[in-house]
């Protein structure tokens, strides 16, 4: 009998052993799961009723809990007003979305910089094939961010700040009226299996918007929007970006850097494996010509790259001026960009300058290194070209159009 016991015991070991999940269903069994479905909080799926209240109180029960524990959105169109998820929470929380989660039309109706913020929180999952629809459209026309800098800046989709070892998947964001999914403050976070959606010509809709954040990373996503499909700003290190379907939008963006003093450092981005489609972009990193403060850009690998009809497939633009507000002549920027690889990127350009290096004179680029990169260019204009100013680096294997990197 022992033996047989120990037997079976020693199959269960390599079974957990063998299986994760299993693990995890043992511990979640003895911690306790349960689950808050926002209904039993008053919650109402008939688009019409604001449930911002029910989920509040869903949430802060679901945090409360000392087991593992659920927030769980069903089926419906669940519209809402502005809601604020705010940890610590007492154990690992997920927030399950199956239907859709709809913004007000109306941006003032929101009173916080995000429609949805999850903060102070480790541990959250936020999953479940559900949308948050942002409605967008009524406040696009409103956007002024063409003609001033200092605009009013309307509400995000859904924001993350200060949250750790978590995640998000399985969520489709749609029109949003500004960026779409922000992060600050996050560390150790998986972003994957997510559909993000605007128009082209929608202003200012990020896709993903990072800052002050590290070890995250972004794969299997779909990003289709206005700007850019991922903005990488200021603090952000160590980040992993793979398998991302881009277009339309502005490509994959590293800044804009050098606008305000304090800026960190943006160390350690990878991006591969991805294809960029009718992006005015593909991967650029942008520093303001004047900038105030020096800053750090450097260790990036950009790897395996499709681009299909991109505006610029590779630039490096350290003249960065929306707005014509800068003056060119009397300042360049001091941020330092080194150590920037682009091995194997193809495809079509639809500028003839498939290869942009505009360096600043103050901190020349350092170490761009091209391997086998094949961008070509159709138009009565003539051939793809290269154009490099400030820059140092190296070019090996095969570089069309031809590399001026010295
Ligand atoms: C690129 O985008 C166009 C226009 O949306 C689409 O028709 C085409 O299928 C896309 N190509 C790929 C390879 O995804």
């Amino acid at each position: 009998m022992a033996s047989t016991i120990s037997g079976f015991m020693l199959i269960l070991f390599i079974a957990a052993v063998a299986s994760n999940s299993i693990s995890v269903a043992a511990s979640t069994a003895l911690a306790g799961r349960k689950i808050f479905d926002v209904r039993n909080y008053g919650a109402r799926g008939d688009g019409k009723t604001d449930n911002a209240i029910a989920f509040t109180k869903a949430w802060k029960d679901a945090c409360q809990w000392k087991g593992n524990s659920r927030v769980y959105v069903p089926f419906g169109t669940f519209y809402l007003g502005g809601v604020s998820f705010t940890g610590p929470c007492k154990s690992r929380i997920s927030f399950i979305i199956k239907g859709t989660l709809l913004a007000p039309k109306d941006a003032n109706a929101i009173k916080q910089d995000t429609w949805i913020i999850f903060r102070y929180v480790d541990y959250l999952t936020v999953s479940g094939g559900g949308i948050l629809d942002g409605q967008g459209s009524y406040s696009w026309p409103l956007n002024n961010c063409r003609l001033t800098l200092n605009c009013r800046p309307l509400p995000m989709n859904m924001g993350f700040q200060f949250v750790r070892f978590s995640k998000i998947n399985h969520i489709k964001s749609i029109n949003s009226k500004m960026a779409h999914l922000n992060f600050f403050a996050v560390q150790y976070f998986d972003i994957t299996s997510v559909t993000i959606k605007a128009p082209g010509d929608s202003p200012n809709t990020d896709g993903i918007k990072i800052g002050s954040s590290s070890h995250m990373k972004i794969h299997n996503v779909n990003i289709g929007t206005g700007d850019d499909c991922i903005a990488i700003l200021s603090g952000t290190t160590d980040l992993d970006i793979f398998k991302v379907n881009c277009g339309p939008g502005h490509g994959i963006s590293v800044g804009s850097l050098g606008r305000f003093k304090g800026e960190k450092s943006v160390q350690g981005l990878t991006v591969r494996d991805s294809i960029f489609n009718g992006t005015t972009n593909g991967v650029r990193i942008k520093t303001w010509a004047s900038s105030g403060t020096p800053n750090l850009v450097s260790h990036f690998l950009y790897k395996n790259l499709q681009m299909i009809n991109v505006g610029n497939p590779i630039n490096i633009d350290q003249q960065y001026c929306p707005n014509s507000h800068c003056n060119l002549k009397s300042s360049a920027s001091q941020v330092q960009i080194q150590d920037v690889k682009y091995n194997n990127i193809w495809g079509t350009s639809k500028d003839k300058v498939a290869v942009k290096f505009q360096c600043s004179k103050n901190a020349p680029c350092k170490g761009v290194e091209l391997l086998n990169v094949n961008l070509v260019h159709r138009g009565p204009d003539g051939p793809a070209t290269a154009l490099c100013e400030n820059v140092g680096g190296r070019a090996r294997g095969k570089i069309s159009p031809q590399s001026c990197i010295r």
